[in-house]
């Protein structure tokens, strides 16, 4: 009798254990599964890519273009840290003005000035005009023609010199095609945000673009590295002080700009001014951020949270950044048979007819020409 009563309490104690068992196992699957959350965070991690764009674009035509960008851009970079800004800054300001069709590389024709000659555009860096040039001449000799687009070889050499200050790497989908159409300037300052902005006129001008609050604070990550003209934040010294501005920060820029106007230039990033890091937002956290469109970023409730994150955690900022910088290098992009493929990225391909605001590719002029053939039954 007592030994059916230890049975039955041995083969209840081991159902118990079983069920315990059963719903650990349970929990824990439902922890590796991925839940909606989890779903959520990894699409972050994985912007959609562009129809007519893909990571293997240049598979069969030029299979090493990545890897001669990279080299020429490690090059570079060794020689002169600066070039890695200049680099990151052109892709940025090709693809927030008309998206990213290297029209910024073109330069101004004979009907009157062009993009490059826009305001924000003067401070462009000659020496990243010139390298995206020696690039796609190398891309030429190895790949044997117009292959590879300036917008694409512009997006890889962002790409890598951020990956060559320090800062992550990230796939970037490929196979954009350039513009022949530069764009007005008009089109350049309503599209470039001044460095006066506060945040809801960022937000205004990336909203446009479809890029949110989390974008402007990641990509504006980017003044993590290069330089600035006093003249870009000397409003902020004169006639009076920011109040928001670091005292001790204040005076060591007073130095540099001793008066409204100055020609000089200072590091966008006073802590580590050549390493792409995170501590362009713990300058922010400090009041030390340069312009008014940086350190409002901190000021503003609405961006603040998301500036200490990245203060807090450098892991978080290059995860983000990758992701934004692939949003960004999709803006308004040519594919298929849109543009061109422009064998000197500072000038339109010869033949190439620009008329009143349309453009007229050979190639685009061959379909059309092609589907009306069609149409009409020839
Ligand atoms: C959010 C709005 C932005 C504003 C208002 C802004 C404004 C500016 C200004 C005024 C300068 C200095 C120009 C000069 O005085 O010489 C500058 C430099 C720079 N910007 Fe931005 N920028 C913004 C976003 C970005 C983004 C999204 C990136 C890249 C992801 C970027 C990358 C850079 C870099 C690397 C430099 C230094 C360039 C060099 O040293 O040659 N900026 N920016």
């Amino acid at each position: 009798m007592a030994r059916a009563r230890l049975t039955s309490a041995l083969v209840l104690a081991g159902a118990a254990l079983l069920a315990v068992l059963v719903l650990v196992a349970a929990a824990e699957r439902q922890e590796s599964s991925p839940g909606n959350d989890d779903l959520m965070k990894r699409q972050r991690h994985h912007p959609p890519v562009a129809r007519g764009l893909s990571f293997d674009f240049y598979k069969r035509r030029c299979p090493r273009a990545e890897s001669i960008v990279r080299d020429y851009v490690r090059d570079a970079v060794r020689k002169d840290a600066g070039i890695a800004a200049g680099l990151l800054r052109l892709h940025f300001h090709d693809c927030f003005v008309q998206g990213c069709d290297a029209s910024v590389l073109l330069d101004g024709s004979a009907t009157g000035p062009g993009e490059q000659q826009a305001p924000p555009n003067l401070t462009l860096r000659p020496s990243a005009f010139a390298a995206i040039n020696d690039i796609r001449d190398r891309l030429e000799r190895e790949c044997r023609g117009a292959v590879v687009s300036c917008s694409d070889i512009l997006a890889l050499a962002a790409r890598d010199s951020v990956a060559e200050t320090g800062g992550p790497s990230y796939r970037v989908p490929l196979g954009r095609r350039d513009s022949p159409r530069f764009a007005t300037q008009q089109d350049v300052l309503s599209g470039l945000p001044a460095p006066t902005s506060t945040v809801p006129s960022l937000l205004a001008v990336l909203r446009n673009i479809n890029l949110d609050a989390t974008d402007l604070v990641a990509l504006s990550g980017g003044h993590t590295v290069g330089l600035a003209h006093c003249t870009s934040f000397d409003g902020r010294l004169f006639p009076r002080p920011d109040p928001t501005m670091n005292p001790s920060f204040l005076s060591k820029l007073k130095q540099t700009c001793p008066a409204k106007g100055t020609d000089a230039r200072t590091v966008l990033d006073v802590r580590t001014p050549n390493a792409f890091d995170n501590k362009y937002y713990i300058n922010l956290v400090k009041r030390e951020g340069l312009f008014v469109s940086d350190q409002d970023l901190y000021t503003n409730a609405a961006t603040r949270p998301i500036v200490e994150r990245y203060a807090r955690s450098q892991r978080e900022f290059f995860d983000q950044f990758g992701v934004s910088m692939v949003k960004m290098g999709q803006i308004r992009v040519l594919t298929g048979d849109q543009g061109q493929v422009r064998r000197n990225c500072s000038a339109r391909n010869p033949g190439t007819r620009v008329h009143e605001g349309l453009q007229w590719s050979s190639s685009l002029v061959q379909t059309v020409v092609e589907a009306a053939a069609e149409r009409l039954g020839f």
